[in-house]
C-alpha cells in the first residue's frame, strides 16, 4: 500500500520548507549528540546517483580550526566586495555572511568523486551527479535541522581547496559545503538578503514555463 500522509503531516512539511532559513547569528549553547545524529541521519537518507552516497561530514568543534577557516573567509570576502561599488558595496560590507566562530559546530560536507568506482549507475553522462547528490544531502540536513530548531548557514565565501590541508581531505574528495550549525538567535520570516534589500524572491510565474523555454504556464497566461 502506498503511504498517505495526513493533512497535518503535509502542512508540517510545507511549513518546514518555507520556514527554513540560512542562519548566520547563533547562540553558543551546544547541540546534543542525539540531535546532531538525527540531522546527519536525515542527510544520509538523501537520494544519490546509483546509490553512490558520495558524502562525508566532518564535524568541527575545535575553536582554533574555526579561527583558521574564519581567516580564510576574511580573505575571500575582501576579494568578493570588489564586485560592488558605492552604496551596494557599503550594503555588502554591512551584511553578516558567516557565523563560523560563534556556531558551536561547523560541518565540512564533502563528495568523494571516486566512491563506488569504477562505474556508478546513472553517472555515465552527467558526471557531476555525485555533487548534485551531495547537495541533496545538504538540503535534507538543512530541513531536519529546522524541525529540530537548529539553524544552518552555508558559507561559500571560501576557496574550498584551502580547506584540504586543514582537514586532510584527499585529492579525489571535493569539499562541497562549509556549514555553520547551532541554535539561532532567530529564524527570520523571510530571507535576510530580502529583508536587507539586497535581492528579492522571484514570483512563481517567472520561474515556471510550459513546453518551451519562456512560455508561461497555462494558468498564468493573460494574468497580471
Ligand atoms: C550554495 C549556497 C551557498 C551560500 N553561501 C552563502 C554564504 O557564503 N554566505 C551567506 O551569508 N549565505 C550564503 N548562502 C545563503 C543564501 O544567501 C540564502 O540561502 C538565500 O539568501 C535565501 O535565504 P534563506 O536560505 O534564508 O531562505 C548560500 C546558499 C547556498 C544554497
Amino acid at each position: 500500500m502506498v503511504d498517505v500522509f495526513s493533512p497535518a503531516e503535509r502542512a508540517a512539511l510545507y511549513r518546514v520548507i518555507e520556514s527554513r532559513r540560512d542562519v548566520r547569528a547563533f547562540r553558543t549553547d551546544p547541540i546534543a549528540t542525539d540531535t546532531l545524529a538525527r540531522i546527519l541521519g536525515a542527510a544520509h537518507h538523501a537520494p544519490s546517483v546509483g546509490l553512490m552516497q558520495p558524502w562525508n561530514f566532518i564535524v568541527i568543534r575545535d575553536a582554533a580550526t574555526k579561527a583558521r577557516v574564519k581567516a580564510l573567509f576574511e580573505v575571500q570576502n575582501e576579494l568578493a566586495v570588489a564586485n560592488y561599488a558605492g552604496a551596494r558595496a557599503d550594503l555588502y560590507r554591512s551584511l553578516k555572511l558567516e557565523g563560523i566562530e560563534e556556531a558551536p559546530i561547523n560541518l565540512c560536507v564533502t563528495c568523494d568523486r571516486t566512491r563506488s568506482s569504477p562505474h556508478v549507475l546513472g553517472r555515465h553522462t552527467v558526471t557531476d551527479t555525485d555533487v548534485y547528490s551531495t547537495c541533496c544531502a545538504i538540503q535534507n540536513l538543512w530541513l531536519a535541522a529546522r524541525v529540530e530548531g537548529v539553524g544552518v548557514g552555508w558559507v561559500s565565501i571560501l576557496d574550498y581547496d584551502d580547506l584540504r590541508p586543514i582537514f586532510g581531505i584527499p585529492e579525489t574528495v571535493w569539499p562541497v559545503a562549509y556549514l555553520c550549525v547551532g541554535y539561532p538567535r532567530a529564524f527570520l520570516g523571510e530571507p535576510e538578503l530580502q529583508r536587507r534589500g539586497w535581492a528579492t524572491q522571484l514570483p512563481m510565474n517567472q520561474i515556471i514555463f510550459e513546453d518551451r523555454w519562456g512560455n508561461p504556464p497555462i494558468e498564468t497566461r493573460g494574468g497580471p
